[in-house]
């Protein structure tokens, strides 16, 4: 039977993301292949981002208070495993009072073996190597009657969607859990331009690397031929949307074939490929976006350093 070339889901979204007449865009969770996550871990330790130390912090001031008032077994599910630091501080709180199960949800491999890795002296951990909302569907089949879900989704990953899309997921989160449930949201908070503006365009290059690093990924899976040098990291401060976006400009006319997604692009002078959107939030958002998603804002602890919220949110 025939297969086109471009018969998989990255060469697909490649090439829906650089046909589009407006914009060309590409969906940021292709930023995260081994070489990108180990630009994105580099990243958090850059004086100029300082949005994971604050996430950090937060839940390390405030893991008992946390668990305190949550009753019942407590079982916890995180969406996107990440490195399993953050996630520490919560299981060691847990650990006095109960027997704990723990469930990382990644499409990542190498992310889920790591916090395995990390934190399996604290009790069982249980990988799940699929998307978030299937993932979230497992943990909710395997629940036992007494038991409480405690899902983490921090790092403000949830910046990443449009407002509508990020009450849609959350949506989707509830339908999961039962009343009494918890979900610790973390969300990077609206701050003054120029600081959002070198935490992602940092002096060393980092956050620049991570960006063309979609090229060369693209070169590597798909065959094609972007020079990188012809394209540059540019971050712009979107006012009416309240976000930041990384885009890829081309630094001149130039035309690129992506053997795999059977697909020859050109480009325009300056024009540039949207790669990220990262949203950032105001309080009376988050207490909206919880209370229309099925929740209710329970607790809010704000960072003093950098303004950044970490949000309890419970099932109503
Ligand atoms: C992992 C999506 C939370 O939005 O700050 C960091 C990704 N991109 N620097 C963010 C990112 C550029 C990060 N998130």
């Amino acid at each position: 039977m025939y297969a086109p070339a471009w018969d998989n889901e990255f060469a697909r979204d490649v090439r829906a993301g650089l046909t589009r007449t407006e914009q060309k865009t590409l969906p940021c969770s292709y930023l995260y292949d081994d070489v990108g996550s180990a630009l994105f871990e580099a990243i958090t330790f850059l004086p100029e981002y300082g949005l994971t130390r604050a996430d950090a912090r937060i839940i390390q001031a405030h893991a008992g208070e946390l668990i305190e008032g949550l009753p019942g077994n407590l079982v916890v599910a995180e969406l996107g495993s990440g490195s399993g630091a953050k996630t520490r501080a919560i299981l060691e709180a847990l650990h006095p009072r109960q027997t704990l199960v723990y469930y990382p949800i990644d499409v990542s491999a190498a992310a889920l073996a790591k916090c395995q890795l990390e934190l399996s002296s604290l009790g069982a951990v249980v990988p799940l190597r699929t998307s978030y909302l299937d993932g979230m569907r497992q943990v909710a089949e395997r629940r036992a009657p007494g038991e409480t879900l405690l899902v983490l989704f921090l790092g403000s990953t949830i910046g990443n969607f449009d407002p509508e899309g990020a009450i849609d997921f959350l949506y989707h989160v509830r339908l999961c859990l039962q009343e009494g449930d918890a979900l610790l949201l973390g969300t990077d908070m609206v701050k003054p331009v120029d600081q959002l503006m070198t935490a992602y365009d940092d002096p060393a290059g980092v956050t620049a690397a991570f960006n063309l690093n979609l090229l060369a990924r693209i070169n590597r899976e798909l065959d094609a031929d972007f020079d990188l040098r012809q394209f540059e990291h540019a971050v712009r401060y979107n006012t009416d949307e309240q976000r930041i976006e990384m885009h890829l400009r081309s630094r001149l006319y130039q035309i690129v074939s992506i053997r795999r997604a059977d697909l020859i692009v050109d480009f325009a002078p300056n024009e540039t490929i949207c790669t990220e959107a990262c949203h950032k939030f105001r309080s009376e958002q988050i207490c909206r976006m919880a209370r229309v998603a099925g929740f209710h804002l329970e607790a809010q602890w704000i960072d003093e350093e950098w303004a950044f919220a970490e949000n309890l949110l419970v099932a109503r």
